[in-house]
């Protein structure tokens, strides 16, 4: 265990080469703090879907290495380099997934910036972190739940708001991982109507438990698209698509008219045939999101510090040593909502 604030010695873990059994265990000694860095004692990492297709080398084959994954991480702020006005010793923080966003629409050039690859991720006991890469953590939340609002949080936070009209409203959510729970919990502060699949008949029991009004097994019930209609009947006023093309065209059929869907993911790319003429016949409005500025971050905080709701996490780990064990769980699609590492 570290103390907060004399750190000595301290473990990270880097991609030297891809390849999830390959990811290289350091002991090191942090150095002097750049004046324009601030210190980071990481207490809490959450993993996503890209964190894996980054260390597997799938995400970007080409990305220059060595780099330290995982974009998601909470800590306390142990020290802050002289140039520093942001952020002071103590501070609890989470980490901004891209922060050269800062508001706005996304400008070339933003995917530089990003944590877990190409820039440092959060793989470390101890990080050095731009400003920018930092916001405060509402006071009511834990590490470990402030750790899963930079990625799934705030992604599901920036589906739900393209729906002006929130309250009474229908949603659609795609399979129990991190964004759909997280969007479960956001849909339903705002009051809307939920219905979601999984491949599981144990997981939908679990998010009926957090809110759902109705599940669907994805498996046995193969055209989920119409089959959601017996609970609504006009269909969905929004879809978190989190499946991509092998899931897109059921989620058109469960789409109302003039709906809108999220598009969000590809955990079920197929390369099947997208039936574009029912999206236009059905006046659907289709969103791509890319997770959030740092300006709708703070919007989303906002919601966490007045609501207390936080994406769910199903499982937990202890020590930074327990990485392989929760990108394998991540792997298997045996999860339920977030993963979290403890430190
Ligand atoms: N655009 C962005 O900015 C952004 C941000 C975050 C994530 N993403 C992407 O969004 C996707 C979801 O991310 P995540 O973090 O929620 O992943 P995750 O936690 O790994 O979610 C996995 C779950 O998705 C469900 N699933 C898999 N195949 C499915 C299918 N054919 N139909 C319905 N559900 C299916 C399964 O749920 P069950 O076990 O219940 O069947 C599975 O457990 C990923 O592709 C990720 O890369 C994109």
């Amino acid at each position: 265990m570290l103390s907060t604030w004399r750190i000595s010695m301290a473990v990270k873990y880097r991609i030297e080469q891809f390849g999830a059994g390959n990811l290289s265990r350091r002991d090191f000694t942090p150095g002097p703090l750049q004046p324009d860095k601030v210190r980071v004692q990481i207490k809490a990492i959450s993993l996503n879907y890209r964190d894996l297709l980054m260390i597997q080398g799938h995400y970007n084959p080409k990305m220059k290495l060595p780099v330290i994954p995982i974009s998601d991480g909470a800590g306390v702020v142990t020290e802050c380099g002289s140039q520093v006005t942001q952020f002071e010793k103590g501070d609890r923080v989470l980490t901004t997934m891209i922060p050269g966003w800062e508001k706005g629409l996304p400008e070339k050039g933003i995917h530089s910036s990003t944590l877990g690859g190409p820039a440092d991720g959060c793989l470390s006991e101890v990080c050095d972190f731009y400003p920018r890469e930092l916001l405060n953590i509402p006071a009511n939340i834990t590490f470990e739940q402030a750790a899963t609002l930079p990625v799934a949080g705030l992604t599901a936070w920036n589906a739900i708001q393209k729906l002006p009209h929130k309250s009474g409203k229908s949603i659609l959510l795609l399979g129990t991982g991190g964004v759909s729970l997280a969007a479960l919990g956001i849909a339903k502060a705002h009051h809307m109507k939920v219905a979601i699949t999984s491949s599981s008949n144990h997981k939908l029991e679990r998010a009926q438990a957090l809110g759902a009004d109705c599940g669907l097994n994805y498996v046995d019930e193969v055209k989920w698209g119409q089959a959601i209609r017996s609970f609504f009947p006009d269909g969905c006023d929004l879809v978190v698509e989190v499946g991509g093309s092998g899931t897109f065209n059921q989620s058109v059929t469960a789409c109302r008219l003039g709906g809108k869907i999220a598009l969000i993911g590809v955990l079920a790319e197929t390369g099947q045939r997208i039936n574009l003429t029912k999206v236009l016949m059905s006046s659907i409005d289709v969103h791509g999101i890319l997770v959030g500025s740092r300006e709708q971050f703070k919007d989303y905080l906002r919601f966490v510090e007045q609501t207390g709701v936080t994406p769910t996490i199903g499982q937990q780990f202890e020590g930074i040593d327990q990485i392989a064990n929760a990108l394998e769980l991540l792997q298997s699609g045996q999860h339920f909502g977030k993963i979290v590492i403890s430190f």
